[in-house]
């Protein structure tokens, strides 16, 4: 478990909106080794979820979210000497799904423009042009996530 009893309901404070807070009536949360296979486990564990949860047409783009953001968490744990969990949270509210990837690194992000020719540094590029929002927060020392929010109105009709 991380962040204390309420972590199932609070979303990142980076993304809190003037109003109301967004009800979460739907909540996942895995830990994994910050190794390779982390990465495939996610991603399907994600896909599953969404199925679950009636959000089938986000699962794709998810899907490349999750992976993105495994990815550098995974790579941001493996370098630790205790090489500390990494933990997959994805939180549903009636109006966007929010996907979190958490991890112990004390390194913040630095972003920084991929050149036309690198072959590194894309991630979160994709994660910017797949999801509506996203950022990073640190919760904790050395605790931090990076999350983005998929808006559920603007794919899905209301039905
Ligand atoms: N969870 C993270 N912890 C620390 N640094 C990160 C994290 N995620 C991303 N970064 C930093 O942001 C950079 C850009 O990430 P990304 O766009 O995914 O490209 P790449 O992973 O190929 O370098 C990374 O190289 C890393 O320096
Ligand atoms: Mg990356």
């Amino acid at each position: 478990m991380i962040g204390g009893t309420d972590t199932v309901t609070r979303c990142p404070a980076s993304l809190d909106r003037p109003g109301p807070r967004p009800v979460f009536h739907r909540t996942s949360l895995l830990e994994f080794a910050p190794l390779p296979g982390a990465i495939p486990c996610a991603r399907l564990h994600a896909v599953a979820v969404l199925h679950e949860w009636g959000l089938r047409d986000l699962a794709d783009d998810a899907a490349l979210i999750v992976s993105e953001l495994m990815t550098n968490a995974a790579d941001a744990a493996a370098i630790l000497p205790d090489r500390p969990p990494i933990t997959l949270r994805l939180l549903a509210s009636e109006k966007s799904l929010i996907i979190e990837a958490w991890d112990h690194s004390p390194r913040d992000l630095e972003l920084t423009e991929a050149d036309a020719d690198a072959e590194c540094g894309r991630g979160l590029t994709v994660v910017a042009a797949l999801s509506d929002r996203w950022g990073w927060e640190r919760t904790g020392d050395p605790r931090k996530l990076v999350w983005a929010e998929l808006a559920l109105q603007a794919r899905r009709p209301p039905v």
